[in-house]
């Protein structure tokens, strides 16, 4: 179950691209390897919507840190959980890359005119 309550939630995308590329079974191996690990009661599950990472998928979002991974694999999600949703540590080399315009991301510095005092 997803609730509130839990200490970390895990969504992995079940949009179509994602879906197409096998997230139901990575989903049953998410919450498999939870139960693995003793987490029932600290990390919630359920499907994803889409996370815009459709050309990396299947993904998956991990709240409250705002970690995004992609292109999960069943290594990649074994990892995930023990590293990152038991250990606390993300696992950088599942991290997704952010694919947004580089005009879009957090911390972009205003150039030119725009922003500037005269
Ligand atoms: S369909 Fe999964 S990220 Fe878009």
């Amino acid at each position: 179950m997803y609730g509130l309550g839990k200490n970390k939630r895990a969504a992995i995308c079940h949009g179509p691209n994602c879906s197409a590329r096998g997230s139901a079974s990575l989903a049953a191996l998410l919450d498999e390897e939870i139960a693995a690990q003793g987490l029932d009661d600290e990390v919630g599950t359920r499907p994803g919507a889409c996370n815009k990472l459709c050309e990396e998928g299947p993904s998956m979002v991990v709240h409250p840190d705002k970690v995004w991974y992609s292109r999960l694999t069943p290594e990649a999600v074994r990892e995930i959980v023990r590293q990152h949703l038991a250990g606390g540590e993300p696992v950088a080399r599942w991290l997704a890359r952010d694919l947004r315009p580089a005009e879009e991301k957090p911390g972009r510095k205003l150039t030119g005119s725009v922003g500037r005092e005269s």
